[in-house]
């Protein structure tokens, strides 16, 4: 059967990749090949059927492995994940996070098809045993029965458990309407006879329930971090990891109802943003590098930069160089932060001290001066650094400059930079972001249009 042999390769090194397809002359396996982030992911969401398994290679540049991880967990559940890797891992610890990923094994290159195809025998056919991975546990025994909607429920594919390898979840089989029989629990191995005989009677999906695959995902992007921020990678590779961690600003973008071609424009926006700052090399100057390479900060920009790039495409900006300066000023603006307050990142002012809430006010000018000056770096970026907390109503900072008097680039990132802090507070306060809630403590800050662009994105209801 095809299908069950089709395997997504995401490697951007094409020497490798052209090697595997011209020895896959037989078809032996169904390749598809995918070079970057963006292609790989159009793969998963677009793939006819589904995979026998998807190999990343762990230095994928720009959005990164992490998200292709990701995404093989939302869209294609239980999907065996290998990492290649140009170098072999030895650290246990990072063994251990990657497996907690859910990646089976590191595949270390070179990899020729043979060996390919050869260490992927166990998903292709066949059963194996392998080591022990995080489960989701749940205290119910296997045979337990339990009525439960079936929305609470996920569906994946028995065939995926062919491998042998342990399951992250419990397993559940629907025997009726609603109605649910537990078969396996999280961190157990299907004993291979049991498993035949469920797909010899035509059984195709189990089921695991939505809660433990929200958590699992919620524990993937936690894992994640943590690889990012202890060093799997250069600090330029974590940096550009760390745009993948724009994902709940873009997970936002999508429960919200925002299309798919919009997320794709903000995800290329940002994507472009980063390479000017490479070819800028603005990491060369001492604070702006010192900046870039605190990776919250990082985050938190590359958030802002998300939604920044949505207002202006609604606003119809469309001048390159204006979108450069509006870019660069959505990643910088909170540059000042590094000399006068970097410990605030939540930028919530009443969780501040007075004396906090001074320092902090600093830090628009701050930062203006940090980057005025540096090639490459234009007066409308500066302006918009230094302005980026001054609101029409005149409630805003450093000078309290009212209506008519604020850069429009500065009013897009700042209502783009309040929006993101409402983002990260959404998922305990779903509230915080609807239209009533904003209309009192936001929007009279803004001009009619930049508040237009946001409302048509986000606050139709
Ligand atoms: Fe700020
Ligand atoms: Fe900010």
């Amino acid at each position: 059967m095809q299908n069950e042999r089709r395997i997504l390769v995401v490697d951007s090194d094409r020497d490798f990749t052209q090697n595997l397809v011209r020895q896959n002359k037989s078809s032996r396996i169904d390749l598809v090949i995918a070079h970057n982030r963006a292609d790989a992911l159009t793969a998963i969401a677009h793939a006819r059927g589904p995979f026998a398994s998807v190999l990343v290679n762990k230095k994928l540049a720009d959005y990164g492995t992490y998200s292709v991880v990701r995404q093989v967990h939302v869209r294609h559940l239980g999907t065996p994940v290998y990492l290649l890797s140009e170098e072999p891992i030895e650290n246990e610890d990072l063994k251990e996070n990657l497996n907690a990923l859910g990646i089976r094994q590191v595949l270390p290159k070179p990899l020729t098809y043979e060996e390919l195809v050869k260490q992927l025998e166990s998903v292709l056919v066949g059963f194996k045993s392998v080591a022990p991975s995080q489960g989701i546990k749940d205290s119910s025994m296997v045979g337990t029965e339990l009525g439960a909607p079936e929305n609470d429920f996920t569906p994946i594919r028995a065939q995926h458990f062919l491998s042998g390898h342990r399951s992250h979840f419990s397993v559940y089989v629907q025997i009726r309407s609603n109605r649910f029989l537990k078969i396996l629990n999280a961190g157990d191995v299907f004993d291979a006879r049991r498993l035949e005989q469920y797909l010899a009677r035509g059984i195709q999906w189990f089921h695991i329930r939505k809660d433990a695959h929200r958590s699992y995902l919620e524990y993937c992007d936690f894992v994640s971090k943590k690889l990012i921020e202890h060093g799997m990678h250069s600090i330029e590779t974590q940096r550009d990891q760390v745009l993948n961690l724009g994902e709940e600003t873009l997970r936002y973008f999508g429960h919200a109802g925002v299309s798919g071609d919009l997320i794709h424009y903000a995800v290329n926006f940002v994507q472009d943003c980063n390479q000017l700052t490479k070819k800028l090399q603005l990491d060369r100057h001492r604070e702006i590098g010192a900046f870039m390479n605190n990776l919250v900060e990082w985050e938190h920009s590359v958030s802002v930069a998300l939604v920044t790039s949505l207002l202006m495409r609604g606003l119809r900006i469309e001048n390159e160089r204006v979108q450069n300066s509006i870019g660069l000023a959505a990643l910088l603006h909170d540059i000042g932060k590094i000399q006068t307050c970097p410990s605030l990142i939540h930028e919530d002012l009443t969780r501040m001290t007075e004396q906090e809430i001074a320092t902090f006010k600093d830090h628009a000018w701050a930062g203006a001066t940090m980057i005025a000056g540096v090639p490459g770096i234009d007066s409308t970026t500066v302006q918009a650094v230094a302005q980026h907390h001054e609101r029409r109503n005149g409630k805003g900072f450093p000078l309290g400059l009212g209506a008519g008097k604020i850069n429009r680039v500065a009013e897009i990132v700042g209502l783009a930079d309040e929006y993101t802090n409402l983002i990260h507070k959404n998922k305990v306060l779903p509230e915080i972001t609807k239209i009533h809630f904003l209309q009192d403590t936001l929007l009279d800050g803004f001009s009619t249009e930049v508040v237009d662009s946001l409302c048509v994105l986000f606050l139709r209801n």
